[in-house]
């Protein structure tokens, strides 16, 4: 049965977690929601980043008839699933970094975790690590730059790998055989990331993890062999490029729309 699903992010980075999402659920009918007019999301105040999120993304589930909510938004899902989970009576997934695989494979035990400042300075990461991963060290980097070099590739335009390396040089300086990319838009880079960092490290997100937790959710127990994409349609708050709506375009998405902040259609 074909369920509808909101996917929210403050930019491109949820469509990582959608494609993984349309791959192994493809029969759904999936609205990508993206807060474009605030992002980057690391340097928000927090309260701001909770009250912004639930004013948009309620209204949006509502018109939808969404029957499950996915933040596909690490510095998100740190801190606003309780307040949405207190307003929707749907199901409300959040991402979380994947430091308890990292910690998990590495062999070295020094992982490294690579996300938004916001991510990185999170009560909830801490809670994580110390969780997860107390047999090993653990170096955390962030960066807002990378979300919007993620954005810049995606809005089809050139990406100074010159400078991808500038920002990645602090974790070439260290011996991690692990980092987590604790921020959605960063599989956008993972090529030129892998590229920086080279064999020797292993790039680890969430995107599967994600997929298979909203499969069980809505307990769909068998993935169907299809060729057909999926149903999809995008809505965004502020501007985009037209590289942006091309790439849209280009993954399948039918409807664009543009909103308010507080969800409503912007005409
Ligand atoms: N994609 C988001 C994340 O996973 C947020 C990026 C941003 O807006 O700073 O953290």
């Amino acid at each position: 049965m074909s369920r509808s699903i909101l996917v929210f992010d403050s930019g491109v980075g949820g469509l990582s977690i959608l494609t993984e999402m349309q791959k192994l659920l493809p029969q759904h009918h999936y609205h990508y929601l993206f807060d474009h007019a605030r992002l980057p999301y690391g340097e928000l105040d927090e309260q701001v980043l909770i009250d912004g999120c639930v004013a948009l993304i309620l209204p949006v589930a509502q018109r939808i008839k969404a029957d499950i909510v996915v933040i596909a938004c690490n510095s998100a899902s740190t801190l606003v699933l309780p307040a949405l989970r207190a307003v929707l009576a749907i199901p409300v997934v959040g991402v979380v970094p994947a430091i308890k695989p990292a910690a998990h494979i590495s062999a070295s035990k020094h992982i490294g975790l690579l996300a938004t400042p916001g991510t990185i300075k999170r009560h909830y990461t801490h809670q994580l690590i110390a969780e997860y991963a107390s047999d090993c060290r653990v170096e955390l980097f962030g960066s807002s730059e990378l979300v919007l070099l993620a954005e810049q590739k995606c809005a089809g335009l050139p990406v100074s790998s010159q400078r991808i390396e500038q920002l990645l040089a602090p974790i070439r300086q260290t011996t991690i055989d692990v980092l987590v990319l604790g921020c959605t838009h960063f599989p956008m880079l993972k090529e030129e990331i892998a590229g920086v960092l080279g064999d020797g490290v292993t790039l680890l997100d969430s995107g599967e993890a994600v997929a298979r937790r909203v499969q069980q959710l809505l307990l769909d127990d068998v993935s169907i062999d299809t060729d057909d994409m999926s149903a999809a349609d995008a809505y965004y708050t502020g501007t985009i490029t037209d590289g942006l709506t091309h790439l849209l375009h280009t993954k399948g998405f039918g409807t664009i729309k543009k909103l308010t902040a507080n969800g409503q259609l912007d005409i």
